[in-house]
Formats: C-alpha cells, sequence, structure tokens
C-alpha cells in the first residue's frame, strides 16, 4: 500500500545546541556537573565531546540537503548567547547562529528553533534555575532577544523542548543536575517554566513577527493496565502529571482543576501570584511540537505508601509492565505505535485540534557497527519503526488530525545527556574519533520518502 502525505509536509529531524555543537562558551548546568561527577556519565564521556557541528555545521547542512529536509529543528544556547544569562550577549554566538540559520534558508531547509533544551546557564542555576523568578525574567529577556535578532529570519519558534524533562530529572528522579527530590520544588520549577513560556509568547506577539511560536512536549499516553476503576484513576493522575501538567496551559491557557486540587489536597501547590493566570492565559500556543517515544503503562498500587517518604507521583500509581509488550532493549523503552495515533486523536477531540506535527521520534541503538554491510550501517529495524509509526500518523491525518510533519530524532548520532554516545539515534553514523560522517540505510531510506512525500508498505 501507498502512504501519501499531505503537500508540503514537514520532513526532517531534531536535535538541541548542546547535544551537537561543541566548543562551548559559558558554562551550563551540564557542564559543572559533568566536572564533579563524571561517573554519572555513560563512560565518563561528558557535554564538551558533541558531534562538532559547530565547525562542520556547513557540510552538516549539506547532508540535511542530501537526506531531502525541507525543515530541521536545533536550538540556541542561551549559555553561548549570552554567557552569564543576563548580561552582554556574545556576538561570536550571534554570528554562529546568523551563519546556520542563513545556509538553512538557503538550502531551502526551513529552520525550526528551540529557546531552551535542558541547557541552563550555570549562572543562572546558581540563584535558584527555575526556582527563582527572577531566571523567568532572565529567560523573556534572552527570548525577546532572540526574536530580535533572528526572527525574521526564523518563523517557527519553540519556548522549550520537553518541559516536564528538566522537573523530573533535576527535582523528582535524581537524573539531572541539580538532583534535588522534592515535589514542592519540582512543582515551582513546572510552574515558573509555564510562566517562562507565557512571557516568551507575550513578547513574541508583542513584537508582531512574522511567524509562529509553540512549545515542544513530549506526550506520554497513559494506559491503564484495566479498565478497573482504580487503574483508569492511576492511569489519569498519571496522565495529569506528565502530560496535561503542560499541554492544558499551553493549548487551553489553564490547569486542568483536578491538577490543581490535588497538590493542593497534598499541600504541593507553588507559590502563585495573582496576575499569573492571566499571564499563562496570553501563552496559548500557535503550533505544538510532540516528541513520542514510549507510552506509559500504569496500575493502582498494589501496597500502602509509606508516610515518611518523599511525596511522589507514584503515589497514586505503579508503572505496569504489559505482557508481550515491545521493547527497546537498549534505552529500556518501550515501542507502541498506535501510541502516535492515539495523541493526534486526544488533541483533535479534546483540543481543539491544533496545528501540531511529530516534532520527536527515535530508536537509539547500541553499538551499531555490528550491522555495518558493505562500509555502511543496515539499519532495517530503524526503518521498521519509522515506517509503523508513519502508517498510524497517516491513519490519524486521514481522520482529520491536524499533523503537518514528522521530525525524527536525530539527525547525526549525538550525545544523549548521562547516557552519552551509548545509544545511537542518528540517520547519519558518527565516527567518535575521525568525526567522519556516513549516512545509514534509515537515512537513505528517509530522503527517499521525503522525496516522494510518501512511501510503501505491506
Ligand atoms: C528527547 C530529547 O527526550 O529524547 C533529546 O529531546 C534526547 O534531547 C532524546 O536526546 C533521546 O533520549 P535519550 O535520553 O536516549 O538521549
Amino acid at each position: 500500500m501507498k502512504y501519501a502525505f499531505p503537500d508540503n509536509f514537514w520532513w526532517g529531524s531534531a536535535s538541541s545546541a548542546l547535544q551537537t555543537e561543541g566548543a562551548r562558551e559559558g558554562e551550563t548546568t551540564w557542564d559543572y556537573w559533568f566536572a564533579r561527577e563524571p561517573n554519572r556519565f555513560h563512560n565518563g564521556v561528558g557535554p564538551q565531546h558533541t558531534s562538532t557541528f559547530y565547525q562542520h555545521w556547513k557540510t552538516d547542512i549539506q547532508l540535511l540537503k542530501q537526506l531531502n529536509h525541507n525543515s530541521f529543528r536545533t536550538s540556541i544556547s542561551w549559555a553561548r548567547l549570552i554567557p552569564d544569562g543576563i548580561g552582554e550577549v556574545n556576538p561570536e554566538a550571534v554570528d554562529f547562529y546568523n551563519q546556520v540559520i542563513d545556509e538553512l534558508n538557503e538550502q531551502g531547509i526551513t529552520p525550526f528553533m528551540t529557546l531552551f533544551h535542558f541547557d541552563m546557564p550555570m549562572a543562572m542555576q546558581e540563584i535558584g534555575g527555575w526556582e527563582n523568578r527572577d531566571v523567568v525574567e532572565a529567560y523573556a529577556r534572552y527570548a525577546q532577544i532572540c526574536f530580535e535578532l533572528f526572527g525574521d529570519r526564523v518563523l517557527h519558534w519553540f519556548t522549550f523542548n520537553e518541559p516536564i524533562v528538566p522537573v523530573e530529572g533535576g527535582y523528582l528522579y535524581d537524573f539531572h543536575y541539580p538532583n534535588v527530590v522534592d515535589f514542592r520544588r519540582a512543582a515551582t520549577v513546572a510552574y515558573h517554566t509555564v510562566l517562562a513560556h507565557a512571557k516568551a509568547v507575550q513578547a513574541y506577539r508583542a513584537g508582531h513577527y512574522a511567524g509562529e511560536i509553540g512549545i515542544v512536549l513530549n506526550l506520554t499516553p497513559s494506559y491503564p493496565r484495566s479498565q478497573n476503576p482504580a487503574d483508569v484513576k492511576a492511569a489519569h493522575i498519571a496522565d495529569l502529571m506528565f502530560n496535561r501538567s503542560f499541554l492544558d496551559p499551553v493549548l487551553r491557557g489553564e490547569y486542568p482543576a483536578d491538577l490543581v486540587a490535588l497538590l493542593k489536597a497534598y499541600d504541593q501547590l507553588p507559590a502563585c501570584r495573582p496576575e499569573d493566570s492571566a499571564l499563562i492565559a496570553e501563552g496559548k500556543i500557535d503550533l505544538l511540537g510532540v516528541n513520542y517515544y514510549q507510552p506509559r503503562r500504569v496500575k493502582c498500587r498494589d501496597s500502602a505508601v509509606n508516610p515518611q517518604a518523599p511525596f511522589m507521583p507514584e503515589w497514586f500509581f505503579d508503572s505496569y509492565e504489559m505482557p508481550g509488550r515491545k521493547m527497546n532493549p537498549y534505552r529500556g523503552w518501550e515501542i507502541y505505535e498506535p501510541g502516535i495515533y492515539d495523541i493526534l486523536v486526544n488533541l483533535r477531540d479534546n483540543y481543539g485540534n491544533p496545528r501540531c506535527f511529530i516534532s520527536e521520534n527515535g530508536m537509539g541503538v547500541e553499538n551499531e557497527q555490528r550491522f555495518i554491510e558493505n562500509g555502511q550501517i543496515n539499519d532495517q529495524y530503524r526503518i521498521e519503526f519509522i515506517s509503523e509509526h508513519l502508517t498510524w500518523l497517516h491513519k490519524g491525518i486521514s481522520e482529520g488530525c491536524n499533523c503537518l510533519g514528522y521530525h525524527m530524532w536525530t539527525f547525526i548520532d549525538n550525545w544523549s545527556w548521562c547516557n552519552a554516545y551509548k545509544n545511537r539515534y542518528g540517520f547519519i553514523q558518527l565516527d567518535l574519533k575521525t568525526q567522519q560522517r556516513t549516512i545509514k540505510k534509515s537515512g537513505e531510506w528517509f530522503a527517499a520518502t521525503a522525496l516522494n512525500n510518501s512511501f510503501e508498505k505491506e
């Protein structure tokens, strides 16, 4: 069967500044943490060992062209542009981003730009990071500077990438700096991120720029183990905490009342100011990026909560390992292709069918060298992964979902936070020693699909 996509469908991939650029000025929390706890990073490989986009941006953009991308998302590094977060703009960073943006446009590849992809300038973290409202103001200024500098040529902006991840990693589950475990502080960080987002949207609207502004959320559909009311309630609460805590403010302009009531009941609400609600209402977006990797399966708890334990989302559910689930064993994530369709249907039916696109989807695999045939990685599993997801995406579009494109994570194998280079995601293989780039089979498959705006599958 032939799966054809609408005209002008966005075909491309996503990456981020910190994971690709290297050669960075301006310290981030990642540099600081790595210097102190290198053992937290796979094989002790830190954020300075990224895929050298800062040097190779021009030839890398040629490779994007070879992959027939018509669009590409990366991020601006706040710490590169404004090393102390709040002061002088670094002219070399302006030159660098100008060159990248201009080259992308010249090559017919529409740049999509994220303003914050997990990379907090250390100077901002030192004053409390997202727990401090001064950082919200500093971010709003940084966003405004980016719009002024690049807004004439970047027409698709994203305030944040996966804003729930720094909340989970930094303040609940100990996989990002500052390694705090404290729900109330996590809720404050999440809340201030929403305020920062809304302030950036406000600034963008006030500047009457030519393009559009949105956010990228990692939506993990919550599936209950059964239709038993206790399981359904568990899935509902997981959905409130991990999806709707950002989805509702950015699409509806307000938080779900039952999320607020739940946090209030457990005395976990962040400090709010009366003027915040009006600001949040102004943060409604034009375009939603959806990152989809895995579903979340939950069941009700089997045991009582230890009242002495720190308050956690897991007070309300246990994760559920569905027998027979398909796994990506390298990343430990379930692969469930219909999830992409369920997300789109939920957006269509419950959120007014917003303009959206799949901004990340991907499969990290370890030791891909074992698949080399005639000098090229033959990653059939990735082609299978993409085409299966695309059939579900296609079904969503044919049923009226407003999905405008599909971006893969990622372009060239890049540095994956604490996993460093353990799992490879790229269309293009990176030789860490020589920095040589070689297109994988999946890259060729994707290039053909993008060119034809369609693919064939049994
Ligand atoms: C997303 C992020 O969570 O998934 C990326 O936007 C990240 O920055 C990607 O690299 C893959 O996850 P990981 O943890 O395997 O790198």
